[in-house]
């Protein structure tokens, strides 16, 4: 079988949406692609190609003729259907939450964890957009020189919520610019010209959840339940790409010129790191770039082994979709 049939469930989400272009962009060997999202959107028209394709209503029949199933629907579509699929005889990928840190479960990053893939029972998770964007990052130091601790703050995009979290900035920002008073529905508070240092619910041990996923599937993936991990994730009034600072200790010394002679040989990363001339990675370029972009680094003044760096990456693409169907080119 050279061509596949793919499904791409929650096809008119902004991950959903940036599946398919990446499906196209990609030239994936597609024999048929099945768009399919809630009763809502079905008979909705998304282009693939030349093609005009409707979208479908998910239902469990949904998957009878599918090879591969890219989900990226929330984790409550993703629990129900993802097993039915599996059942119908596709591969899943799946981009929600559901299944990441179950031990059957391989968790990938082509670039990080390739080998994981080999034992897999129909499901194949996809990390959290903050995760895939560090990890790539930090593998290198991970292999030249180990990591005891990281200190991670993130500052995350509304795209990475949803299309209606996008509408919820768009729509706050032009009440407060024209001395209206803005309604939330998808954030706790108002998104526009404010931070929130909250990413989902809260857990019992007073971290968010997306900050125990970060700590979490950061361990899964590197393999390594050593690494001392802590984070702080916050939204930002910013529709694309999300901004890391990494803080971390490494175990053996290595120089910034190193590392950055290092990044520079490293696919999948584009160091942007140029302060006399003000360059450094910036939200809105990874609009431009599918790297995972990585900058300012330098040396802690307080600690031999300590480094500091921002890293940026695009959250809908690296972050999800383009992640996902590199699994997806992996698998065949
Ligand atoms: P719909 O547009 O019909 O609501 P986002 O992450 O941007 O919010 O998008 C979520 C995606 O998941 C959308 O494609 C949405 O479809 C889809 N979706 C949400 N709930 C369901 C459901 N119960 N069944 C199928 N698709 C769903």
């Amino acid at each position: 079988m050279s061509e596949f049939n793919v499904a791409v469930v929650g096809a008119t989400g902004v991950v959903g949406r940036e599946m398919v272009k990446i499906l196209e962009e990609r030239e994936f060997p597609l024999n048929n692609l099945t768009l399919l999202a809630s009763e809502r959107s079905a008979g909705e028209i998304i282009n693939y190609r030349e093609n005009k394709l409707e979208v479908q209503e998910l239902t469990k029949d949904s998957f009878n003729t599918i090879d591969i199933a890219l989900f990226s629907a929330g984790s409550t579509v993703s629990k129900k259907y993802a097993p039915i699929a599996v059942k119908s005889g596709a591969i899943v990928i799946d981009n929600s939450s559901a299944f990441r840190m179950d031990k059957s479960v391989p968790l990938i990053v082509p670039e990080v964890n390739p080998s994981d893939l080999t034992r897999h029972n129909g499901i194949i998770a996809n990390p959290n957009c903050s995760t895939i964007q560090m990890v790539i990052a930090l593998k290198p130091i991970l292999d030249i020189a180990g990591i005891n601790r990281i200190i991670v703050s993130t500052y995350q995009s509304v795209s990475g919520t949803g299309k209606d979290a996008v509408t919820e900035l768009t729509e706050q920002s032009l009440k407060v610019l024209n001395n209206k008073k803005p309604k939330s529905k998808v954030y706790p508070h108002q998104i526009a010209f404010n931070v929130l240092p909250q990413i989902d619910e809260f857990e019992g041990n007073g971290f968010t959840k997306e900050e125990m996923k970060l700590i979490h599937e950061t361990k899964k993936i590197f393999n390594n339940k050593q690494i001392r991990i802590t984070a702080t994730t916050a939204r930002v009034p910013v529709f694309y790409g999300h901004s890391e600072s990494v803080y971390l200790v490494t175990d053996k010394k290595i120089t910034i010129k190193k590392l950055k002679g290092i990044y520079i040989k490293t696919k999948g990363i584009r160091l942007v790191d140029d302060i006399a001339n003000n360059k450094y990675p910036l939200a809105i370029m990874s609009e431009t770039y599918d790297e995972v972009m990585v900058g300012r680094l330098r040396k802690d003044l307080t600690e031999p082994n300590g480094i500091n760096m921002w890293i940026v990456a695009n959250n809908l693409r690296k972050g999800a979709a383009l992640n996902a169907v590199q699994i997806a080119e992996l698998l065949i």
